[in-house]
């Protein structure tokens, strides 16, 4: 670790799970931190500026529309010098028109604007996903990423693997005696999970460390891959019950995906329902670890690991009582 600089940093996504993991370091690490915040944050718009501010402690918060370039420039940097952008911001449906919209054109204006106040690095919460890009938000955020390695900053694209909450979505349904719901035997897929601080983190120290400069960097959390199966098994053993499983076809997601498909044709609503129904095939199928190019497979091995937390951990803190799941936006089940 090389010495710290305290820096000026322009936060994108501050409100989402990552964001507020990221800025917790950042103001850890001693930056300021200056955040655009939607006036109605959250998922469904429901925080006001009020629990925005409770939730970013230490960091300011300035209100405007990160899609609107002069909302950038007039309500985000006023005409003030900043050092680095740090963005988690994301499509929160991805849904293709809000994907593009989100994690590439804003990502655009923010980028222009931030370089235009003075910003020569910026540190960008990417997906390990995108490494094999089938879904129109990967081609979004992969759109996005070549305009950043254009751009002559200084960048560290951080390709995370799988978040807990992406994971934890069926611990209700398990505690209420529900079976654990599996895609084929559960082994289709694997991942290597890392908590929200593990995370945040690693972004905020992405700004100081040399080796993380001009990289792609895909990143899980500290152990072995974990697969669904895996996930289940060790829930119920939290929960000092016998596991039971329900398999649940994949060919059950395509014959969704077609009908949704083919109604979307018709009626828009149902193509963003179809792209959800894909995302989840997606992530059904493929593993959250670093695609070997040369096999197509995917290498658990290769997948570089941070942090010290881990999902059983989390599961048995959740069990507890003493962590809140929050369900992802592209949880499955
Ligand atoms: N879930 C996973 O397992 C996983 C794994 C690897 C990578 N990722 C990637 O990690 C990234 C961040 O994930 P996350 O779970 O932290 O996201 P999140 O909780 O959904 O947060 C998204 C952030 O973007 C902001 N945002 C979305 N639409 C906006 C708009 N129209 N205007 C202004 N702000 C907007 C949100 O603001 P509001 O609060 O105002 O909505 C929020 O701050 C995503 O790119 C995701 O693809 C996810």
């Amino acid at each position: 670790m090389t010495s710290r600089t305290v820096r000026r940093v322009f936060m994108l996504g501050a409100t989402g799970t990552i964001g507020q993991a990221t800025v917790r370091a950042l103001v850890a690490r001693g930056h300021t931190v200056v955040c655009l915040v939607r006036p109605s944050a959250g998922a469904g718009g429901k925080m006001s500026a009020a629990d925005s501010a409770h939730l970013l402690p230490g960091a300011e918060l300035r209100f405007g529309d990160v899609t609107d370039p002069a909302s950038l420039t007039r309500d985000g940097f006023r005409g003030e010098r900043f050092d680095v952008l740090v963005s988690c911001l994301a499509s929160r449906s991805g849904a293709p028109k809000d994907a593009w919209a989100i994690d590439h054109r804003a990502h655009v204006a923010a980028l222009a604007a931030a370089q235009a106040a003075g910003v020569t690095q910026m540190v960008l919460l990417s997906a390990i996903c995108v490494q094999k890009p089938l879904l129109a938000f990967q081609q979004a955020k992969l759109a996005f990423e070549a305009v950043l390695v254009d751009s002559g900053v200084t960048y560290s694209i951080v390709r995370a693997t799988a978040f807990f909450k992406s994971l934890s979505g069926q611990l209700e349904r398990v505690k209420r005696g529900k079976p654990f719901l599996l895609f084929g035997d559960g082994t289709l897929t694997a991942c290597k999970p890392i908590s929200d601080d593990d995370l945040g983190r690693y972004l905020a120290d992405c700004i100081d460390v040399p080796e993380r400069h001009d990289r792609i960097l895909p990143i899980g959390g500290p152990g072995d891959a974990i697969t669904s199966r895996q996930q289940g098994e060790r829930l119920f053993a939290l929960l000092g019950r016998e596991a039971r499983f329900k398999s649940v076809p994949v060919a059950l997601l395509d014959t969704i995906i077609a009908v949704l498909g083919t109604l979307g044709r018709v009626v828009p609503a149902l193509a963003d329902k179809a792209e959800l129904a894909r995302i989840g095939r997606y992530y059904a199928t493929e593993s959250m670890l670093v695609l070997d190019p040369a096999t197509g497979r995917y290498d658990a091995a290769a997948t570089p690991s941070t942090g010290s937390d881990t999902l059983f951990d989390f599961y048995a803190k959740a069990i507890a009582g003493e962590a809140s799941v929050e369900r992802g936006d592209h949880a499955v089940f």
